[in-house]
């Protein structure tokens, strides 16, 4: 359920108890651990520790601390290590001005040689920052053009700190310093931080969470770690895991791609993703990209798209949801047939269903299925995009007599469902005022603005 990012297990402090260590984070449901080294010798261990234990992963590197005496022939004694398969990352690396142990341009010298190992390599990069924020982001910004990732690991920073790398593509990861009592700014630096950007870490034997605060630090806590996270996004701790853990495995290829999700949960509703197949090609649409979110997989091949009875199962009790609502990466009334089933089943359980639609439906279906939803479709959402016909068939990749398809289909399904509603998403610069007057004035149903995918 999770992956700790971040744990010095070749530390001294576990070398008598390790297994019970590991042990304990299994029954934590930790399900990886990634090591990042501090120098040679550890990057050495790292690969010892990595070949004992499947779920453990590491990084190589020469910390900030250890780079006084950097000498660029150690780049290839870590591009030697780094092409040992458990190795995922150079790391830490950075820049740390608070203990000073190395001069400047040492630090410096070293970070940059084995940033760009790393852009060699095509491995991302974990970095260590203390008191040296503006510099590392003059380093990270002058390889702008690179495949450069970095993992901010045990992030400090202030909002405008975070922006500045989240605008560069970076990830963000926190530690048990989150959980300290006076770490109010840095809960509120959390808070800022989108779910798709986060990891989590322990930074074991170091920044023990609360309420271990003073003993040594160890992987299981990470657990603290997501606790925190999921008070402070108000999501429960099973969404900290999941978006965590596929964080972590795009950031550093560890972990698996979650299985398809064929329902989720958000805010309350249960979403059933119905098909990713759709007759639109939307420019916003993240279809093709990553069907990704909040760490629900929601990409789905025709072949793999599940019948009614799966949905029924997942869905159990509807009542237990605020609304049971058909919608996903495709146009669900591709599979009309199914998502009517589906309703039927919802209806007749004491459930409430809503149908997110393009309003092509009886194009799609070759006739018109607006009377079938009498009784069995509560809410029916259609995207509008535009009520300008020739920006609406632009955004929508389609033909512009699929516009008046739409208003067509919101004329019709008017008559069988009580609430209707068309939706703009706000992306462009579409005349917001004059798609609320065609929505209430022309065709008398409501109107709602709505951020994609928030
Ligand atoms: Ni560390």
């Amino acid at each position: 359920m999770f992956i700790d990012t971040h744990a010095h297990l070749f530390y001294p402090n576990f070398k008598d108890d390790l297994n019970d260590v590991l042990n304990r984070a299994k029954e934590e449901g930790i399900d990886n651990i990634l090591i990042p080294a501090t120098d040679i010798a550890t990057s050495k261990e790292v690969i010892g520790l990595t070949g004992k234990y499947d779920f453990i992963y590491g990084a190589v590197g020469v910390h900030p601390h250890d780079s006084e005496n950097w000498d660029k022939s150690w780049i290839n004694e870590l591009k030697e290590l780094a092409a040992h398969n458990k190795i995922k990352a150079i790391g830490e690396i950075g820049l740390d001005y608070y203990y000073d142990f190395s001069p400047i341009e040492k630090q410096k010298e070293a970070f940059r040689d084995q940033i760009e190992l790393a852009i060699e390599l095509n491995l991302p990069i974990v970095v260590h920052t203390r008191e040296s924020d503006d510099d590392i982001y003059e380093i990270i910004k002058s390889y702008k053009d690179t495949n450069l990732k970095a993992q901010f690991h045990c992030f400090s920073g202030d909002k405008e700190k975070a922006k500045r790398l989240l605008d560069r593509g970076h990830y963000i990861s926190f530690t048990g310093n989150i959980t300290f009592k006076k770490a109010d700014e840095l809960r509120e630096v959390v808070k800022y931080i989108p779910l798709n950007k986060l990891m989590i870490e322990t930074d074991s034997p170091f920044l023990t969470p609360v309420p271990h605060r003073g003993k040594r630090n160890e992987p299981a806590y990470v657990k603290l770690v997501g606790e925190q996270i999921a008070e402070i996004h108000n999501i429960s701790l099973e969404d900290v895991g999941r978006v965590t853990s596929y964080n972590a495995f795009k950031f550093f290829g560890i972990g698996e791609i979650p299985k398809v999700s064929y329902t989720y949960q958000l805010n309350g509703n249960l979403y059933v993703n119905i098909t990713n197949r759709c007759n639109a090609d939307c420019y916003f649409c993240e279809r093709e990209d990553e069907a990704v979110l909040k760490g629900y997989n929601l990409s789905m091949k025709k072949s793999e798209e599940p019948g009614a009875e799966k949905y029924i199962q997942e869905i159990g009790d509807p009542k237990n949801y605020n609304e049971i609502i058909f919608c996903g990466y495709g146009e669900p009334t591709i599979r009309w047939e199914v998502v009517k089933k589906i309703s039927k089943y919802v209806k007749e359980n004491g459930g409430v269903t809503r149908l997110n639609t393009d309003g092509h439906g009886n194009v799609i279906n070759k006739k018109d299925i607006t009377p079938e939803m009498k009784g069995i479709i509560d809410t029916v959402s259609v995207s509008l995009n535009s009520a300008d016909p020739e920006q609406y068939s632009q955004i929508m990749g389609i033909d512009k007599k699929m516009f008046f398809e739409m208003k067509d289909f919101v004329e019709k399904v008017k008559q069988f469902v009580k609430n209707v509603v068309l939706t703009i998403v706000t992306v462009d610069n579409i005349d917001i005022e004059k798609a609320r007057k065609f929505t209430e004035d022309e065709l008398g149903v409501t109107f709602r603005e709505r951020p994609y995918f928030e």
